[in-house]
C-alpha cells in the first residue's frame, strides 16, 4: 500500500471511529455507573455539546437513552463477530426506546399527510375509522394514531409475541382498551377484506417475502377509498446515506425498496393516485396509494 492510499484511507476511519465512540460514551454516560470512565464519557458529550442536563431533560429515560445510543453499535458488532443481534434479541428498554421514537409518526402524519388529502382525515375522524398497523411492535406508533384520532381503532398486527406484551402495556397505559386490539399475526397472512380506512406497512421491518404478499393482501383489506402508507428508506439522498440505508435495511432483514419502486408496486395493484409524500429530512419516506 502506498503512503496516499494509506491517508485516504485512515482520514474516514478517524472520523467513523469517533462517531461510534461518541455513541459508546452517551451509552456509558446515560447508564451512569460510578467510576472514572463514567466521568471521561461525561467530558466526551460536554465537548460534543451535549451536556448532562440534556440527558437529564430527555424525555426517555436513562435506560432508554442507553439503548437507543447503543443499538447501533450491538447491531454492528454482531454482525461483525457473527453473534448477530436481531430486533428480537433487544431489551425491553431498547425496544421501548425504539418504538417511543415511531410514537411522533401520528403528529407528522396529521402534519405532512392529512393535508394532502382532507377527505382521509375526515374519514378517519368518522365514527367506525379503522387502521391497520404492521409489524405493530411496543404498540407506540399504533397508540399514537389512536390518540390523534379519537374516532379510530387500530388493530396492530406482529409476528414477536414478546412485543405484543410490551404493546399491552402500551395500550393499557394509555387507556386504549377499547379502540386498539393486538394480534399475532404475519402480514403475509393478513385474510381480511374490506376493513380498513388506513393502513401502514414499515418496509424496513418486514422481510421482502413477507412485505411482497403482505402488501397485496392489504390492498384487499382497505375499504374503497381507504389509503395504504408505506414506510421505506428515502433513496435520493447523498449517495452514502442512500447506500448506508440499504446496507442497514437488509442487515436487519426488511425490504431494502424506495419510493419509486413502492410506486410502482401499488400502481401493478390496482391502487390509485399512488405517489411518494415529501417529508422532513431524517423522517422516512412515505407513499402511498387508494383502494
Ligand atoms: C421496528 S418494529 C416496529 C416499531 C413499532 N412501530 C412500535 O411502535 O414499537 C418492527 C416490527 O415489525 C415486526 N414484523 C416483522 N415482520 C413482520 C411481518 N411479516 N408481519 C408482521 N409484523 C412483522 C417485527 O416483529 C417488529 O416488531
Amino acid at each position: 500500500m502506498t503512503d496516499t492510499t494509506i491517508s485516504a484511507l485512515a482520514d474516514p476511519v478517524r472520523e467513523w471511529e469517533r462517531g461510534a465512540w461518541c455513541l459508546a460514551a452517551l451509552a456509558l454516560a446515560a447508564r451512569g455507573e460510578a467510576g472514572s470512565l463514567t466521568h471521561a464519557a461525561r467530558d466526551v458529550l460536554e465537548a460534543a455539546g451535549v451536556p448532562e442536563h440534556t440527558l437529564a431533560s430527555s424525555p426517555l429515560t436513562p435506560a432508554q437513552i442507553e439503548a437507543l445510543a447503543s443499538a447501533g453499535l450491538l447491531k454492528t458488532a454482531g454482525l461483525l463477530t457473527g453473534r448477530d443481534v436481531s430486533w428480537a434479541d433487544q431489551s425491553d428498554d431498547a425496544l421501548r426506546a425504539q418504538g417511543q421514537a415511531s410514537g411522533i409518526a401520528a403528529a407528522m402524519f396529521a402534519q405532512f399527510v392529512v393535508p394532502n388529502y382532507p377527505e382521509l382525515g375526515a374519514r378517519l375522524a368518522q365514527p367506525g375509522a379503522r387502521m391497520l398497523d404492521v409489524g405493530t411492535g411496543v404498540g407506540a406508533l399504533g397508540a399514537g394514531f389512536a390518540i390523534a384520532f379519537p374516532a379510530l381503532s387500530v388493530t396492530g398486527i406482529d409476528v414477536m409475541p414478546r412485543v405484543l406484551e410490551l404493546a399491552q402495556q402500551t395500550v393499557a397505559e394509555a387507556g386504549l382498551q377499547e379502540r386498539m386490539e393486538l394480534r399475532l399475526q404475519d402480514v403475509a397472512a393478513l385474510d381480511e377484506e374490506g376493513v380498513y380506512d388506513l393502513a401502514w406497512l414499515p418496509a424496513p421491518f418486514v422481510p421482502e417475502r413477507a412485505f411482497t404478499e403482505g402488501v397485496r393482501r392489504i390492498a384487499r383489506a382497505l375499504r374503497p377509498g381507504g389509503m395504504v402508507m408505506i414506510g421505506h428508506g428515502r433513496l435520493e439522498g447523498p449517495p452514502v446515506d442512500d447506500a448506508l440505508t440499504r446496507l442497514q435495511t437488509i442487515a436487519y432483514g426488511g425490504t431494502p425498496i424506495d419510493g419509486a419502486a413502492a410506486t410502482d408496486l401499488l400502481t401493478e395493484l390496482r391502487l390509485g393516485d399512488a405517489k411518494t409524500l415529501q417529508t422532513p429530512p431524517g423522517a422516512p419516506g412515505i407513499t402511498v396509494a387508494f383502494r
